[in-house]
């Protein structure tokens, strides 16, 4: 079928029309969407209904690890299914001990707890916090602005931004936030009440903002002198992204320290499951026993299934050394782009990021084509899936790319590209 001839449903209304006005009549319209309609997808390629294809590197916004339908994580989902799907925590399953044990073996000595999102993963560091501090009756958490920690009450009262807020008040009580990177600010806000310190290494829908080595090493010390948590919100930077385990790791590599850097609590998901969903936190050695019988849980948390998958994604991350590619094909792709950036200066504002998390800023104003009434950020990624290619949004004027860790160095070029014709379209 050309893409010019649209496929029909039996009534004769195009197929993709049909899928979107069913979620128009029964799908809570809570998420604002593109217009692409997505049928099947492999590797780093995903195609829609009228069997158009696109370079997905935004990966189901840093999920899709290993890119779609990888055989590894097809086989470890289909054997495992046809063994053992779920039991509940109030037994002991083989999985997810054996998923903690990589987790922890991949991080330092300390715990995990298996949940299903990045948002309950977060949830739980706000409860260890809390529970952390009850006997010294320290409830409060400093968070940065422009951070985004999830969609659940305590998600959104601990997110620092106020566009996720609004409607939902009253929050949770007992979140400050400072601007990131700004170590004063964080010391200034320390109050009776503090217990802890949440960031996330690399703000991610906040426009890719990579931490400072001397704002992480400036919160350790600090949290240290004041008795504090240190939680670190890896969700969407977390899991070998930027080319290594964890954010703070390539964020401080190259950096004398006198000890190892290393929080007290990490939030992990997205990536973690390959678009399977599941979240976990580890809890180091010292606050690992702290949420004790009876104080969190959840039905589907580390069942066999999902700590099944989340081990095949690791396995298949650590025999192809996916570790490494992001970090080359990152920092191939990122130089490309600073490429773009000379060569457009009045398109391209700047390129951050590390490894395969990477964002474009683009300057305010750059094309006459975009309308004003909507971001520059969303006309961007319109005009590129147009050509062929989805990134995601994040804030107003930046785009972000979050392939696949087995992105390939072609794909990378292909991408920039493409990015190169559509801009070029539009100045
Ligand atoms: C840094 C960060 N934390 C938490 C979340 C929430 O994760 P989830 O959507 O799985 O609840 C996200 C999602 O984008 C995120 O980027």
């Amino acid at each position: 079928m050309s893409t010019e001839e649209k496929e029909t449903t039996d009534s004769g209304i195009a197929l993709g029309d049909a899928i979107k006005q069913r979620f128009k009549d029964y799908v809570v319209p809570n998420y604002g969407r593109f217009d692409t309609v997505l049928t099947r997808g492999t590797g780093c390629y995903v195609w829609d209904e009228q069997e158009r294809r696109y370079l997905d590197l935004g990966a189901g916004i840093a999920v899709c690890s290993l890119g779609h339908a990888h055989p590894s994580m097809t086989a470890a989902l289909a054997e495992q299914a046809a063994r053992l799907v779920h039991v509940s925590n109030l037994y002991y399953n083989d999985l997810q001990g054996q998923f903690a044990e990589r987790l922890v073996s991949l991080i330092a000595p300390g715990k995990c707890f298996f949940c299903n999102s990045g948002a309950e993963a977060n949830e739980t560091l706000i409860k260890l916090a809390r529970k952390v501090g009850s006997a010294s009756g320290r409830f409060e958490i400093i968070t940065c602005l422009n951070s985004f920690h999830g969609r659940t009450m305590a998600g959104i009262s601990a997110t620092g931004q106020e566009k996720v807020k609004v409607g939902f008040e009253p929050l949770l009580p007992g979140f400050v936030h400072v601007p990131f990177n700004d170590l004063e600010s964080v010391e200034k806000a320390i109050s009776p009440a503090t217990i802890a310190v949440m960031i996330e290494g690399i703000q991610g829908e906040g426009g890719i903002n990579p931490a400072t080595p001397e704002f992480l090493l400036g919160l350790r010390e600090l949290c240290d002198e004041r008795d504090l948590l240190l939680l670190f919100d890896g969700v969407q930077c977390g899991h070998f992204r930027t080319g290594r385990f964890q954010s703070y790791e390539r964020i401080l590599e190259g950096v004398e320290m006198t000890k190892p850097f290393l929080p007290d609590g990490i939030s992990m998901a997205k990536s973690l499951g390959g678009g399977f969903p599941m979240g976990a936190v580890w809890i180091d050695q010292k606050h690992s026993d702290v949420l004790g019988p009876g104080t969190h849980g959840t039905t589907f948390g580390g069942t066999p299934l999902a700590s099944a998958t989340g081990l095949a994604v690791l396995d298949e991350i650590e025999k192809n050394d996916l570790e490494t590619n992001a970090r080359q094909v990152g920092d191939i792709f990122c130089e490309a782009l600073k490429g773009l950036q000379a060569e457009f200066p009045n398109v391209v504002a700047e390129i951050r990021g590390l490894g395969l998390m990477i964002g474009v800023e683009f300057v305010e104003g750059f094309t006459s084509r975009f309308t004003a009434d909507r971001p520059l950020s969303i006309q961007m990624v319109v005009a590129l899936e147009k050509e062929g290619m989805l990134v995601i949004p994040a804030g107003t004027k930046v785009i972000r790319f979050l392939p696949p860790l087995n992105v390939s160095e072609e794909q990378a070029k292909e991408a920039v590209a493409i990015l190169r014709r559509t801009i070029k379209g539009l100045i």
